[in-house]
């Protein structure tokens, strides 16, 4: 049975129910394997997405564009430093102006708070395509990938080796809605932010799935079916980027790793990758790394959420 999502923000996973993110995955399944068939699915046709990016971007920016091009819409990319924003117009009064142009906006901003403030001035859905904090149109790609690939969800454990961010935070709630268990290994330092780890333990107990947090990558893995990673340095932390790589380098994901997990376990990474400092080429390009797919689904989980929303 469906749940209708129509009008609804997509901010973070820790506000959609396990049937809300079940349904996009298995929404965004189909819609791929209809678009490989050649169907039309003018689903969104006349309608507008507004994407205000504050932030760079390859893969959201294109696959947001692509997937309403798909729909039979229309996106207008929003270059943060061109809008009145800038000059100092409120966001409370952006999200009011847009709402009266636009079916729908996705943002890519650093606060949080920004993309909040944003939904609650606008009458219109706010898709967060990543914050400092979160990044939850990138986790149900993962968890698309995950289920094309495992057959299953509901069962898995997935190892996260690196920086506590906004990716791993999502992961945190995506994982625990949908009762995959994860091992978390961070150095001490850069675990994920408490507050966060309080609401997906919620989330945990709700489907029986366990978050483990520790700083032993080798604790992580064992008995893994997916290891995670991401970039050391986030947009923003730039000026960071030389210290961290010296503290996380015995967090890289390299063939020792890799060996340490289930015999098939799956290599996920959102990207983009910084080979030679979270992962090695080895494995970025072997026979674990199902990062490209990953890559893709991002247009056909987000194509499943923008048919939803709007
Ligand atoms: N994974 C991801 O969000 O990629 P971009 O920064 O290229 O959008
Ligand atoms: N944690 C990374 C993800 C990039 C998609 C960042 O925020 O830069």
């Amino acid at each position: 049975m469906s749940v209708s999502m129509k009008g609804k923000d997509i901010i973070s996973l820790h506000d959609l129910s396990r049937e809300e993110i079940e349904q996009i995955v298995d929404l965004g399944a189909m819609m791929k394997l209809r678009r490989k068939a050649g169907e039309e699915q003018q689903l969104l046709k006349g309608k507008t997405l507004g994407m205000i990016f504050t932030k760079t971007s390859t893969r959201t920016r294109v696959s947001f564009e692509v997937g309403m091009e798909q729909l039979g819409g229309h996106a207008l990319y929003l270059g943060a430093n061109d809008l009145q924003l800038k000059l100092g117009e409120t966001i409370a009064d952006t999200a009011r102006v847009l709402s009266r142009y636009l079916d729908g906006i996705m943002i890519r901003t650093f606060a949080h708070k920004d993309v909040t403030d944003l939904a609650e001035y606008a009458s219109i859905p706010v898709i967060n395509g990543l914050t400092d904090l979160l990044h939850p149109c990138q986790i149900l790609a993962d968890l698309l990938t995950i289920k094309e690939k495992k057959g299953q969800l509901d069962g898995l454990k997935l190892a996260y080796v690196g920086d506590g961010n906004n990716v791993c935070h999502s992961l945190m709630f995506g994982t625990s809605k949908v009762g995959i268990d994860m091992a978390i290994a961070t150095p001490e330092g850069y675990e994920p932010n408490q507050d966060i780890t309080k609401l997906a333990n919620e989330d945990a107990k709700a489907s029986g799935a366990t978050i483990e947090i520790g700083n032993d990558p080798f604790v992580a893995v064992d008995g893994a079916d997916i290891i995670y990673t991401d970039t050391w340095a986030s947009m923003g932390q730039e000026a960071e980027h030389a210290k961290r790589v010296k503290v996380m380098k015995p967090f890289q994901v390299n063939a020792k790793l890799v060996k340490a997990a289930k015999k098939d376990c799956l290599f996920l990474h959102c990207l983009p990758a910084h080979r030679g400092e979270e992962v090695t080429d080895e494995v970025a390009d072997g026979p674990h790394s199902v990062i490209f797919d990953e890559a893709e689904n991002r247009l056909h989980a987000q194509k499943a959420i923008l048919a939803l929303v709007m």
